[in-house]
């Protein structure tokens, strides 16, 4: 299949999916959310496909999070539904019969850090930047990052990402176990190929099988409350002031 947003390729047993709207910085608008799960119910039923590499098209961002153009004017249950739309992508991945890497070759905020979360395994080059900066915008994460981060880095490190807003880079990421490995922008690909093709050696039932045994040592409470959360902060004075700062290109005054 081919794709708006998206490049998509198999060589060998690895298929490599790269979000493609370099110009917004892959951020995330519902065409691409509805493309990328096409593109991955594709390679999951795919039995060539071993292993499953996630990018970003370009050098800046790997994705730069939700897309904000489209958030004004939503109301508490629009924001429900969009975070729903994303919950449902997410756990996809999360529960997939296959290994997805992630391979963060820049910017990796907001929906796109969460992107990343909901991977098996993340690996950053040495320029990426990553962060949950939802609260500068008036709202939370609202696609499983308040949940994925806390169980990825422990709470301490995932109050003081989402709380604060701000971004970490890649060495640092590396020390608080956000991502598995950091290497140069060259070499990020073919590492996350690298490893695949080692999982890809081992038994496709057990992998899945694995997969599904780390997945239940979470429990999945949280993320309505996430989506219940993020839906109420929409369409209060504080969003509306937080997105319109951002299009504007100005601080916002909460
Ligand atoms: N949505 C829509 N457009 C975005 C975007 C986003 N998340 N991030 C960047 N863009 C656009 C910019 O608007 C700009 O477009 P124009 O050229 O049309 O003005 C273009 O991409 C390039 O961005 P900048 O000019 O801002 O580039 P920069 O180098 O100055 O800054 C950046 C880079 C720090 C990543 C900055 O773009 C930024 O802060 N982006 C927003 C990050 C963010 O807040 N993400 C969270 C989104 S909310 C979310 O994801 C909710 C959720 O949990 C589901």
């Amino acid at each position: 299949m081919s794709y708006i947003n998206l490049i998509t390729e198999i060589e060998g047993n690895i298929a490599t999916i790269a979000i493609n709207r370099e110009k917004a910085l892959n951020a995330l608008n519902k065409v691409t959310l509805d493309e990328l799960y096409s593109a991955f119910s594709e390679v999951f039923n795919d039995d060539r496909v071993r292993g499953i590499v996630l990018t970003g098209q370009g050098e800046k961002a790997f994705v730069a999070g939700a897309d904000i153009k489209e958030f004004l004017g939503r109301t508490k249950e629009e924001g429900m539904d969009m975070a729903r739309a994303g919950h449902r992508l997410f756990d996809f991945i999360q529960n997939a019969p296959k290994p997805v890497v992630a391979a963060i070759n820049g910017f990796a905020l907001g929906g796109g850090l969460e992107l990343a979360l909901a991977c098996h395994i993340r690996i950053a080059s040495t320029t990426a930047k990553m962060g949950l900066p939802e609260v500068s915008l008036g709202i939370i994460p609202g696609y499983g990052g308040t949940q994925r981060l806390s169980q990825l880095v422990g709470k301490g490190f995932a109050f003081e990402m989402i709380l604060t807003g701000n971004m970490v880079e890649a060495e640092r990421a590396l020390q608080i176990g956000l991502v598995n490995h950091v290497v140069s922008g060259e070499e990020l690909l073919t590492k996350a190929k690298e490893m695949l093709d080692v999982v890809a050696s081992r038994s496709p039932k057990a992998i899945s099988a694995a997969i599904r045994a780390i997945n239940a040592v979470f429990g999945q409470k949280g993320f309505e409350v996430e989506i219940q959360e993020f839906g109420s902060c929409f369409g209060n004075s504080e969003f509306q002031e937080g997105v319109s700062a951002f299009l504007e290109k100005r601080k916002p005054k909460f």
